[in-house]
């Protein structure tokens, strides 16, 4: 006998689990099944994010962080330390409970809500009258029928042609996420966001860390102030950023892997490394859904065709996250997935594309809402600047943490904020403000106007808004 839902959600990551929470909110009888499964396999959902992503990379970075705090900064502040040393066996550890911490939570969400789980993989059967048919393989077979479905199933890290990952020397961001000890060159092919991060990870703990980048800019996707700005800093951290290369052949011995280049002169060059990450983007994953089976349509990426509401082409069939276009976002996952929700039940979802933020969690944080210097330029817009450096803010003085600076574009006719990018401290809690304002339609004078505490790092959001008009009080 089939068991029957209103909603069937595919996917616990991010998008899927919380549609199922949100669907199960309002009145649906919802399911999700999630096929990932912790050491002892059992069930793990939240996907990439909270298993191999989002968590345990945040988990590592304050590990890290710390570390670099107490090899660098503490003598600073009168404080003295001997033999400093890294366990990496207890910061793993650490990070597993915490990603542990998020799965057991996810679980006692969905029996709060009522959100039935299946632990194993879901795919489409067939269309069935009213719906679809979904089988689970899993612990146990089951076979459900939902009138609606929701396919979250995210997405996979991209290995270079030719060069599988084998997690030992070849790292994805799974591997990366679980190296036993500090290596002591440490390569990364593609300086994104994993690649900076992961970087950065290892870095603070002492590894050597060449990271290996195709395009000849640093940062492409960010304001370029801001990422020059990053560019800095990291740099004098010892990350060595190689812009404008051309990865050759990869070859893996018992010492570790050499990587053939060409740099941005085109002459060759080799990399020996212990381990070497690859972190070059993501595909979108489709396998074992049975897309083909039901004629569910994918683009050339292999993402899921939706349109701006998250619909796929067939009816009652929705898609939400990094299956489909758009950034690879846990929280832009998650607006879709309660958007989706909300659609099923009769309602109007919304998601603002334009107010998504971004934050990359080195250090310096880089955070940004909205659209760059450059986008503004290539658009023919016109804007007004303002920026304020974190050099002449009371709090990030106290912290000794004076890197960076909150930059604010804004339109020349309106003041109606069109961007903001924050490059120093606590950058992914302070684009927050942005964000509110920018879906408020804000201008920058507002920001300006509005009383900020002090000694606080938002007084430079404020300052930087009063930037905009040339008129800041502190600097
Ligand atoms: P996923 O999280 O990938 O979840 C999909 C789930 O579906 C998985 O559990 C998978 O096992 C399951 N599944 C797939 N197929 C099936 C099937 N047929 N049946 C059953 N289950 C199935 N984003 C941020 O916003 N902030 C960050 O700080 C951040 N850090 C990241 C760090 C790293 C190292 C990586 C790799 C990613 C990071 N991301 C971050 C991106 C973020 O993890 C993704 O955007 C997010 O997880 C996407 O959510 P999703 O629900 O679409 O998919
Ligand atoms: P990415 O898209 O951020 O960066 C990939 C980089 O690799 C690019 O700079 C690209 O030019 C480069 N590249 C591609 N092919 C190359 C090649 N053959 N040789 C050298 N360089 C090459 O992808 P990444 O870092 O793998 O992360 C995937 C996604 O995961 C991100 O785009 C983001 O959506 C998400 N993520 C988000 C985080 C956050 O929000 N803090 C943290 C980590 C990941």
């Amino acid at each position: 006998m089939s068991k029957q839902f209103d909603v069937v959600v595919i996917g616990g990551g991010p998008g899927g689990y919380i549609a199922a929470i949100r669907a199960a909110q309002l009145g649906l009888n919802t399911a999700c099944i999630d096929e990932w499964k912790n050491d002892k396999g059992g069930p793990a959902p939240g996907g990439t994010c909270t298993n191999v992503g989002c968590i345990p990379s945040k988990a590592l970075l304050q590990s890290s962080e710390h570390y670099a705090h107490a090899a660098h900064h503490f003598a600073e502040h009168g404080i003295g330390l001997k033999d400093l040393s890294i366990d990496v066996k207890k910061m793993l550890g650490r990070k597993d409970a915490v990603v542990k911490q998020n799965n057991d939570g996810i679980l006692y969400l969905f029996k709060k809500n009522k959100v039935t789980f299946f632990h194993g993989r879901g795919s489409f059967v067939k269309a069935a009258e009213a719906g679809y048919e979904i089988a689970v393989a899993g612990a146990a077979n089951e076979t459900l029928l939902a009138k609606q479905v929701i396919v979250a199933t995210g997405s996979n890290a991209r290995a270079l042609p030719g060069v599988p990952f084998d997690e030992d020397s070849i790292l994805s961001n799974d591997g990366a996420l679980r190296i036993g000890a500090v290596p002591r060159r440490l390569g990364l092919i593609g300086s994104g966001v994993i690649g900076l991060e992961m970087g950065s990870v290892w870095r603070r703990l002492g590894a050597e860390v060449t990271v290996l980048e195709a395009l000849p800019t640093f940062l492409g996707a960010v304001d370029e102030q801001i990422a020059k700005e990053a560019h800095k800093a990291f740099t004098k951290q010892g990350l060595k950023i190689e812009l404008g290369v051309k990865v050759g052949e990869i070859k893996t011995d018992k010492k570790g892997v050499t990587v053939a280049y060409a740099d941005a002169k085109g002459a060759a060059q080799t990399l020996a490394v212990d381990k070497l990450i690859v972190s070059i983007g993501r595909v979108p994953n489709t396998t074992g859904l049975n897309a083909d089976g039901v004629g569910l349509k994918l683009d050339e990426r292999g993402a899921i065709v939706v349109d701006g509401d998250c619909r796929t082409n067939l009816p009652g069939v929705w898609a939400v996250g990094d299956v489909v276009r758009g950034p690879m976002l846990a929280h832009k996952a998650e607006e879709e997935g309660v958007a989706v929700a909300e659609r099923i039940a009769g309602q109007h979802g919304h998601v603002d594309f334009n107010t998504i933020p971004w934050v990359i969690y080195t250090s310096p944080e880089i955070a940004w809402v909205g659209q760059t210097e450059q986008q503004l330029k290539a658009s023919g817009r016109a804007y007004k600047a303002g920026t304020f450096p974190f050099l002449a803010n009371g709090r990030a003085r106290a912290l000794g943490d004076t890197t960076g600076m909150v930059k604010f574009l804004a339109d020349a006719a309106t003041d109606e904020i069109l961007g903001v990018h924050i490059v120093g401290p606590m950058a992914s809690e302070l684009i927050a403000e942005a964000v509110v304002a920018m879906s408020f339609r804000a201008s920058s004078e507002d920001i300006a106007r509005i009383c900020h505490a002090h000694p606080s790092l938002s007084e430079a959001t404020k300052e930087a808004a009063l930037a905009v008009d040339r008129r800041t009080l502190n600097f």
